[in-house]
């Protein structure tokens, strides 16, 4: 693996998709913000923990690349089938996200997309 190594993002907004590339590592919570595509809402823009792993207002779904969780909030929100943490997700593979435009604060449960690790 070399530093220059990149992957692929697909960001789904309700109907629209785009794709971007992002370096190996990167958070994805801060990669969504540098591109303008924010997973808060417009309330929790203003109020969240800034990236600690505490609010769970930055919740995304994943459509493909799910990556296991690390962080004990994020775990919980994986096992239950919350939002993913996107604060919590260290971008080291390809991946399809989908932003929450119309959660409110945390966005609601879908008990169908629990992170599952030989799915
Ligand atoms: S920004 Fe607060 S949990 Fe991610």
């Amino acid at each position: 693996m070399t530093e220059a190594q990149t992957h692929e993002l697909r960001i789904l907004i309700d109907d629209e998709t785009r794709v971007m590339t992002a370096p190996h590592g990167a958070n994805l919570r801060r990669t969504l913000l540098d591109a303008g595509l924010s997973p808060y809402t417009r309330i929790t823009s203003t109020f969240n923990c800034g990236g600690r792993g505490l609010c769970a207002t930055c919740g995304v779904h994943f459509e493909a690349g799910e990556p296991a969780p690390e962080n004990w909030h994020d775990q919980l929100a994986a096992r239950f089938g919350y939002p993913r943490l996107s604060c919590q997700i260290a971008i080291r593979g390809d991946m399809t996200v989908r932003i929450l435009t119309e959660k409110v604060i945390w966005g609601a449960r879908d008990p169908n997309r629990r992170y599952r690790p030989d799915a």
